[in-house]
C-alpha cells in the first residue's frame, strides 16, 4: 500500500504542483497568475478541491512526445468563498494555450453540471487561445455544448466570468451568456475576430486594445460589467458581488446585520438643487439611503446616465436602478435601457428586491437613437420591470417626465410602493416645453407687446403649481405618498419588510417573447 500511496503522491505532484511551477515560469513574466494561483486568490484558504487533475488528452501518442500534460489546459473544482460554496473552472494558458479540446470541454461541462445539481454559483476564469486547432470540430462542439449549459443554468445559479487573457472567436460566447463578466485592464482581450482577421477581411487597421480591450468593453460595448485594475482587484469584486447573491433561484439572498448609512439622512433634504436645470450626483442620495452608503456598481462606465448596482437596506440585498442626473440629465438611451433591463431581470431571477430612484427627463430623442432602434431596445426596460415579480419600490426625487415616468418603476408597471419627494415633477414634459406648446398664441402675442418673458414665467409657474407637482399623482394613487427626503430610508426599510413574503403569480407560458 505504501508504494501505491507514494505513487499517488508522485503522480499528484507531477499533475499539480510541478505543473503549476512550470506554469508560473511562463505566466509571471507576463504579469499573470497561473490557473491554480488565480483560484487560490479568489477562494477561502485551503477550501479548493480539484476535480479532474489527472485528466489526459485522448488519442495522443505516448511515444517520443511523452505523456500529454495533465489536466488538458483547464483546472476545475469546487471551493468556498466567504463560506459560500462555488464551482470553478480556470483556464491554464500554459497548456495548449488554454484552448478548448475534448477533455477540457468535458471537465468544464462536468463542473457546470455539478453546480446546477448543487445549486451554487459557477465562476469561470478565462485565459485561452480559443478552439484547439489540433482538435478541430470537436472543440467547436464543446463550445456549443457549454453555451447550452450556460443557457440552462441562466436564472438557476449565478454565473460569473472573469477574463484574464485572450478570449476570442467562439470562446467569447460563453462569457457573454453568463450574468457578469469581469475584465482585467491591459491583460485581457475579448473579440469575435482579432486585428489580423479584421485587417484581412475588411482592410480596417485596428489595435487589439481598441478592438477588445477591457476599457472598450467596459465603456463602449458593455460586454464587461467591471474593469479591474489587476487580477487581485478582479477577484475582490467577484467576492464582493457574491455577498449580495443567493446561491440559486430557490434561495433567498444572504442577510447581513443592518448598518448605518454613510451620511446622515438629513442631507437628503438639501440634495435636490432649487433650479430644475442644475444637476446633482444620485450617488449622494444612495449614500444616505443604503447600509454603509455602499453600492456595488455594475457597468459603472457603460451608460453612466443610469446607475445599476447592489446594495443593502437594513441588512437585505437590494438591486438599485437610478437615473444619474450628472450624465445627460439622467436621460434614457438605448444603452441605458439595455443595461438596466438586464440588471432588473437578473435581480428578479434571483429574488433580489428592486429599488428605483427616478429623476429622468425621458427617452433620448434624435435620429441616431431612432435608427438604432430606441423603440425596440428601449422597450426592454419596460418589459423587464413589468415582468419582475420581486418587491419593487420606487422613489421619484425630481423629474419623471413622459415615457421616463412610466418606465422607471411606475405603479403602472407593477411597482408595490411608490414614493415621491416634494421636489418631484411628474408630467408629460417639463413646464418650459409644455408652456411653449400649450400657449403658442398667447406667447406670440406677448412677444409682440414686448412682455414675452414675463408672461412665459407666469405660465410656467402656473403649470408647475397645477400639473407637475407630486400631489397630482398622489391624488390618483399613482404615488402612495409624498415624503420628506430625510425619511426615505426608514420608509424604504418598512416597505421592504412589508413586502418580505411577496408572492405574485405570472400566467403559465413556455417563455416570454421579450423584445431582444
Ligand atoms: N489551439 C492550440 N494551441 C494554441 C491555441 C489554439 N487555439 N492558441 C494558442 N495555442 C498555443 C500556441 O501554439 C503556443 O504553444 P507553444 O507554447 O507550444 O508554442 C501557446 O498556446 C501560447 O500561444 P502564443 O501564441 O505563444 O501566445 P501569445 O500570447 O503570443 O498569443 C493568442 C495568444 C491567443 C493571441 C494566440 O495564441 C492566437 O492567436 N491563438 C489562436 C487564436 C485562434 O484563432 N483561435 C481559434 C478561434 S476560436
Amino acid at each position: 500500500t505504501a508504494e501505491r500511496i507514494d505513487d499517488l503522491e508522485r503522480r499528484r505532484a507531477e499533475a499539480v504542483s510541478e505543473a503549476d511551477e512550470a506554469a508560473a515560469a511562463k505566466q509571471h513574466p507576463r504579469g499573470k497568475h497561473t490557473a491554480r494561483e488565480r483560484i487560490r486568490l479568489l477562494v477561502d484558504e485551503g477550501s479548493f478541491v480539484e476535480v479532474g487533475e489527472f485528466a489526459l488528452r485522448r488519442g495522443a501518442s505516448f511515444g517520443a512526445e511523452g505523456t500529454p500534460p495533465h489536466g488538458d489546459g483547464v483546472v476545475t473544482g469546487y471551493a468556498t468563498v466567504d463560506g459560500r460554496r462555488v464551482c470553478l473552472f480556470s483556464h491554464d494558458f500554459t497548456t495548449f494555450g488554454g484552448s478548448m479540446g475534448e477533455v477540457f470541454g468535458e471537465k468544464v461541462l462536468r463542473i457546470m453540471d455539478m453546480a446546477m445539481k448543487a445549486g451554487c454559483p459557477v465562476i469561470g476564469i478565462n485565459d485561452s487561445g480559443g478552439a484547439r486547432i489540433q482538435e478541430g470540430v470537436v472543440s467547436l462542439a464543446y463550445y456549443a455544448e457549454l453555451s447550452r449549459r450556460n443557457s440552462k443554468a441562466s436564472g438557476v445559479v449565478p454565473q460569473i466570468s472573469v477574463i484574464m487573457g485572450p478570449c476570442a472567436g467562439g470562446a467569447v460566447y460563453t462569457p457573454a451568456l453568463t450574468d457578469f463578466t469581469v475584465m482585467v485592464d491591459r491583460t485581457s482581450r475579448m473579440f469575435v475576430t482579432g486585428p489580423d482577421v479584421v485587417r484581412s477581411v475588411t482592410g480596417e487597421s485596428v489595435s487589439a486594445e481598441e478592438l477588445g480591450g477591457a476599457e472598450v468593453n467596459g465603456s463602449v460595448s458593455g460586454n464587461a460589467h467591471y474593469v479591474a485594475s489587476d487580477e487581485a482587484d478582479a477577484f475582490d469584486w467577484v467576492r464582493a458581488l457574491l455577498t449580495f447573491l443567493p446561491p440559486n433561484n430557490l434561495t433567498a439572498p444572504p442577510e447581513c446585520p443592518a448598518a448605518e448609512t454613510a451620511v446622515p439622512a438629513t442631507d437628503l433634504d438639501a440634495v435636490v438643487p432649487d433650479s430644475p436645470n442644475r444637476s446633482y450626483d444620485m450617488r449622494r442620495v444612495l449614500a444616505a439611503v443604503l447600509d454603509e452608503g455602499e453600492l456595488l456598481e455594475v457597468h459603472s462606465a457603460f451608460a453612466p446616465n443610469i446607475l445599476c448596482g447592489f446594495g443593502r437596506l437594513g441588512g437585505h440585498s437590494v438591486g438599485v436602478v437610478a437615473n444619474q442626473p450628472l450624465w445627460q440629465s439622467g436621460i434614457i438611451d438605448i444603452d441605458a435601457s439595455e443595461k438596466a433591463a438586464r440588471f432588473v431581470r437578473f435581480c428578479d431571477a434571483f429574488n433580489i428586491p428592486l429599488l428605483t430612484f427616478a429623476d429622468v427627463p425621458g427617452y433620448l430623442p434624435g435620429r441616431e437613437q431612432e435608427q438604432r432602434g430606441v423603440i425596440r431596445r428601449g422597450a426592454k426596460l419596460i418589459y423587464a420591470y413589468s415582468e419582475a415579480t420581486v418587491p419593487k419600490i420606487t422613489v421619484v426625487t425630481r423629474k419623471a417626465y413622459g415615457g421616463g415616468y412610466a418606465v422607471m418603476g411606475s405603479k403602472h408597471l407593477g411597482a408595490d410602493v411608490n414614493l415621491a419627494w416634494p421636489t418631484a415633477e411628474i408630467a408629460v414634459m417639463g413646464a418650459e416645453g409644455a408652456v411653449e406648446l400649450l400657449h403658442r398664441d398667447e406667447l406670440s402675442e406677448a412677444a409682440a407687446n414686448g412682455v414675452r418673458d414675463t408672461v412665459r414665467a407666469k405660465l410656467v409657474a402656473e403649470y408647475r403649481a397645477t400639473m407637475t407637482t407630486p400631489y397630482v399623482a398622489a391624488e390618483r394613487g399613482y404615488v402612495d405618498s409624498v415624503i420628506r427626503p430625510s425619511r426615505t430610508r426608514e420608509r424604504l426599510v418598512e416597505a421592504l419588510r412589508m413586502l418580505e413574503a411577496k408572492r405574485e403569480e405570472s400566467p403559465p407560458k413556455k417563455h416570454s417573447t421579450m423584445p431582444l
